[in-house]
């Protein structure tokens, strides 16, 4: 797999770091709240389960699968739920774990949709921001990094299912994809 790539971007180090940190603030932050971790499958799978393991304060874990590009690389805008939460989620503090966020819009919709169900909070958590890709207002409230607009993979992320279980963030060469 690493011959696809034109060169590591993160690596396994900097995202255990990034990812207590991220943990100690969410500890901080939802004290006593017992919030409900929200996976959006699948590119969050590994992120979700080191960043929960790392938090120390009572939580709960639902999954949730949506759908947006197929086997493309930029977002068409359109988003299908393939599966939803297992039960109620009115009166509860929701963090949806993501992997990344790039034009907005799978975010959007689905906070839109969640906000519908009457929970207590929906806040956002991503590993990585790709923000000059933003084509909505949406912003995440906890973000592990910044990247710009390269299409990576590895750590959850993929191409076509392909890369999700490289330990580290890569750089997909464009031959690969283009
Ligand atoms: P958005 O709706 O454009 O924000 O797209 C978000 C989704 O697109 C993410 O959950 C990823 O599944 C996918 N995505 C966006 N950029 C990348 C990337 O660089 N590598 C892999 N997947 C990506
Ligand atoms: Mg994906």
């Amino acid at each position: 797999m690493y011959e696809d790539l034109k060169k590591i971007l993160i690596t396994k180090e900097e995202i255990d770091k990034r990812i207590k940190e991220l943990a100690a603030e969410l500890d901080r932050d939802y004290e006593g709240k017992r919030p409900l971790m929200v996976a959006i499958l699948k590119g969050s799978v590994m992120f979700y389960a080191d960043l929960l393991r790392a938090m120390t304060i009572p939580l709960e874990l639902d999954f949730m699968a949506i759908s947006s590009y197929g086997n493309k690389t930029k977002s068409s805008g359109e988003v299908k739920m393939i599966k939803d939460l297992d039960r109620s989620i009115e009166g509860r503090h929701l963090i949806i774990v993501e992997d990344i966020v790039d034009s907005g819009y799978t975010l959007s919709y689905l906070k839109r949709m969640l906000y519908s169900r009457h929970p207590e909070s929906v806040k956002i958590c991503t590993l990585l921001d790709k923000f000059e890709c933003r084509e909505t207002p949406l912003q995440p409230d906890y973000k592990g990094f910044d990247i710009g607009n390269e299409f990576v993979v590895g750590y959850g992320l993929d191409y076509a299912e392909k890369y999700r279980n490289l330990p580290e963030i890569g750089i997909l060469k464009e031959e690969v994809y283009r």
